[in-house]
């Protein structure tokens, strides 16, 4: 190929040539035909979508009352069937109150609300017109969603949004107690005999062979009727034998164990998980949560993972009976750090 005297390389023209036939092969198609839907021509119809809406809406005023229903009227007797049926009231109740909301908006959007299409060219923005314009487009569409005309959807809409939120709100109900008076007593007290879990039956110290490990509850839980699971969730204790020149205990604490038998609290110090794996060779309690990893020949201290501190211990001896007694409560309150802890 030769080159054109302007320097333009021979056949360039035909490239030209072709690029235009591609922009006008891509040419804009424009919008389609805008399609009428049901609503839009048939009156009854868009009365119907009307109160599909409004049923969606009240299906979220349901799902919010379900929800306070679970919260505030579901006795927990600390079985697990109405711990189920609360936690199944409160899930329902707040996805029914959320989707209420969202697949009434949709629809409404869609059967209701004007559909036709709009293209807009990109322009420069321009502070005060843009503004003026934004404003317009605002009003338009309060306009265009009829809310100003249809007090039906208004009104479910407004119920549906109101109560939304609250079932979070009223969830902060559950921050309280503060933890420093909740924490800092457990059941366990002097004389107190450490039973298996869940069965309830003592455990003497011959029982309690080298290397093995029991889940430990305090006599007498599984008799309470009223706040077992707060109580149980707060005395959780391991059992666990070791031979005795194997522990170090630090001063003033070297009466909590007995023939080398141990009990510390179940729960991990980190946020609170059971920490329910006993590595019997290495004497490792391991948090399944976030396996913080704790030294049982250290009296528990944290060797791995986000825990800061030891689990507590609690001091053990035996009755006249040999049966493995508390020598009182936790010396410290049991569970994640917080902030008063004191
Ligand atoms: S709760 Fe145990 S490590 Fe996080």
């Amino acid at each position: 190929m030769g080159d054109h005297s302007d320097g333009i390389p021979a056949g360039s023209d035909a490239v030209a040539k072709a690029g235009l036939n591609e922009v006008e092969k891509f040419q804009d198609p424009g919008l389609p035909p805008h399609r009428l839907r049901l609503a839009d021509t048939d009156p009854r119809a868009a009365k119907r979508a009307e109160r599909q809406v409004a049923i969606l809406f009240g299906v979220s005023v349901v799902g919010t009352l379900l929800f306070f229903f679970g919260y505030f009227f579901i006795r927990l007797d600390d079985t697990i069937a109405t711990l189920r049926l609360q936690n199944m009231l409160l899930g329902l109740g707040t996805a029914f109150a959320m989707l209420g909301i969202g697949t009434g908006i949709v629809h409404w959007a869609r059967a209701l609300m004007p559909d036709h299409e709009v293209s807009e060219e990109r322009h420069e923005l321009r502070s005060e017109a843009d503004r003026e314009a934004a404003v317009k487009i605002v009003d338009d569409i309060v306009e265009e969603t009829g809310i100003k005309r249809r007090p039906l959807i208004r009104n479910t809409l407004l119920g549906a949004v109101a109560l939304a939120p609250f079932p979070a709100i009223v969830m902060f109900r559950d921050l309280g107690p503060l933890p420093a008076n909740a924490l800092k007593h457990t059941m366990w007290d002097k004389g107190i005999r450490l039973v298996r879990d869940p069965t309830g039956t003592p455990i003497k110290a011959s029982d309690v062979t080298l290397g093995s490990a029991f889940h430990v509850i305090p006599d007498g839980l599984n008799d309470l009727h009223e706040g077992k699971l707060e109580e149980k969730a707060k005395a959780v204790v391991l059992l666990m034998r070791l031979d005795p020149s194997q522990l170090n205990p630090s001063k003033g604490r070297e009466d909590w164990s007995y023939n080398g038998i141990v009990a510390y609290s179940k729960i991990c110090t980190h946020v609170g998980c059971p920490v329910a794996l006993y590595e019997q060779q290495t004497h490792h309690l391991l948090c399944p949560c976030h396996q913080s990893t704790f030294d049982l020949t250290q009296e528990c201290k944290v060797i791995f993972g986000p825990a800061n501190r030891p689990l507590p211990q609690l001091p053990i001896s035996i009755d006249s009976e040999g049966y493995l007694v508390a020598q009182s409560d936790f010396h410290e309150p049991v569970g994640p750090s917080f902030w008063e802890r004191g």
